[in-house]
């Protein structure tokens, strides 16, 4: 991968805890407001599952058999996409799809859907699903079998990253999800602030970033752009902040380590570097603002780096397409690169990305399959890269020649996913993530030393594990 800087075109180159209680506001009633207020919102949710309540992007979808209803959520220009393209869908199959829209954050995303189906309802028909929470779903046997003989599906995984559905998509060997696209964790940077301050190409090491951010940004406020800043990245307690302190740590020589028993290790010497360094960037070097670790998941960070705001920044490739938009205050400014890494360890991605899936509950299996081929085609997951700068799950997008002309970036990003580190695909995932980013969020707010934080989040996650692996 070229890390030299580079100008547009691209080259390769997404509330704060509700930890304290709230002024004014009395513990009981607080509660009070808070359980109703998610009564309400599970009641809005539920209701918009419901055939005729809310959400219907094609009110002229034909006879009520024959459609479907599409869960999806992302940013505003995703969202569009995906009516746009539920129409397309409805005037070549006459099948109407009726879309669901869920938030960008994948935390909800997931509850929105565990709500439906938990409950049978048979509604969504078909969704996307994050890979951290695939395994949840199909251990609680939710998802319909995509391969084999009376798979609704045409779509033949061979078709797609078949290593990815071997590791996100898979369920005691049956293919339950079908990737759509694939992210990894990726460098933005601005080329032009780079280079006024004389370096060359974005930094290679976590310390390099450190003395271009510290230098830069004292030059930017010291112009009067205050609220400028070094780094910009996910810190709010979501799954997120598990994504980017998995890459820090990896890039460190740690990680999340699963024994044969199902244990988890978090509590090393390389991860507590990391943490330490995460909290650092925020509290030491003061390079990263504080609404770090009380508000910024991903589009938090990509609206701050677009807005000019910051020097660098972590995110996924959809962020791309929306800097080079024509509203961007940094288009054609951006560069891109790997992550830096500490030492002589290799840079490190989190393999992220969303798979679709055919709910076990469906009343329109074979509509939803014909769905999921439509959305999985060469021509619409060539569109997902050209339209959205996603990187498709489909392996021969990365060899046409339009996209190669239009997205060279996508061909150098393959590379990354090849090396990007996975999760753990485990069905309790979701919840001892959940333990993970309350103890790494307490670090980055300076409640919890990043010792403390590891060995009480070590522990709390064994107990999870502990309550499901036993038998
Ligand atoms: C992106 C990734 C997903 C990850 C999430 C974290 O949507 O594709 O895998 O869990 O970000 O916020």
């Amino acid at each position: 991968m070229d890390r030299k800087l580079h100008r547009a075109p691209c080259h390769f180159s997404k509330s704060p805890p509700f930890r304290n209680k709230p002024a004014g506001i009395s513990l009981p009633s607080f509660r009070f407001l808070r359980s109703s207020f998610l009564l309400v919102l599970s009641l809005v949710f539920l209701s918009s599952f419901l055939p005729g309540c809310g959400g219907s992007s094609s009110p002229s979808s034909p006879g009520k058999n024959k459609t479907i209803a599409f869960a999806v959520g992302g940013a505003p220009n995703e969202i569009a996409f995906w009516e746009r393209l539920a129409k397309e869908f409805e005037s070549r199959s006459g099948i109407g799809v009726r879309l669901i829209r869920q938030p960008t954050n994948t935390d909800q995303r997931r509850q929105g859907l565990v709500l439906a189906l938990k409950a049978h309802q048979s509604d969504p028909d078909v969704f996307l699903m994050d890979v951290a929470w695939i395994g949840q779903f199909a251990a609680a046997d939710w998802l319909l079998p995509l391969s084999g003989g009376l798979s609704p599906v045409k779509t033949k995984p061979k078709e797609l990253f078949e290593n990815v559905i071997r590791t996100a998509g898979t369920y005691r060997n049956r293919v339950v999800a079908l990737p759509v696209y694939v992210d990894a964790g990726l460098l933005y940077y601005r080329t032009d602030l780079l280079e006024k301050a004389g370096f060359d190409s974005p930094p290679k090491t976590w310390p390099e970033l450190v003395e271009m951010a510290s230098k830069i940004q004292r030059r930017e406020r010291a112009r009067g752009r205050r609220r400028f800043s070094g780094y910009v990245w996910q810190g709010a307690q979501y799954e997120g902040l598990v994504c980017h302190f998995l890459e820090v740590a990896s890039s460190a020589g740690g990680g999340i380590v699963v024994n044969g028993k199902g244990l988890l290790h978090v509590a090393s010497p390389q991860n507590v570097r990391a943490l330490t360094f995460l909290r650092d960037l925020i509290r030491k070097w003061r390079i990263s603002p504080p609404s770090t670790y009380t508000e910024m998941r991903e589009e938090e960070v990509r609206r701050a780096f677009q807005q000019g705001r910051a020097l660098f920044e972590r995110n996924w490739p959809y962020a791309w397409a929306l800097h080079q938009d024509t509203e961007s205050r940094v288009r054609g400014k951006v560069g891109l690169a790997p992550l830096p890494h500490f030492d002589t360890y290799p840079s490190a991605a989190t393999l992220g990305g969303w798979h679709i899936g055919i709910s076990r509950f469906s009343d329109r299996k074979a509509a939803a399959g014909a769905f999921v081929d439509f959305v999985l085609s060469p021509e619409i997951q060539k569109r997902l890269a050209l339209n959205l700068g996603w990187n498709p799950g489909r392996r021969s997008t990365y060899t046409d020649s339009d996209v190669l002309a239009k997205a060279p970036h996508l061909a150098a990003l393959s590379r990354v996913f090849e090396n990007a580190v996975a999760r753990p695909n485990l069905p309790y995932w979701p919840l001892v993530s959940a333990a993970l980013q309350e103890h790494l969020n307490a670090a980055l707010a300076g409640r919890e030393s990043p010792e403390d934080a590891l060995k009480q989040a070590e522990e709390a996650m064994n107990e999870i594990a502990a309550r499901y692996e036993s038998p």
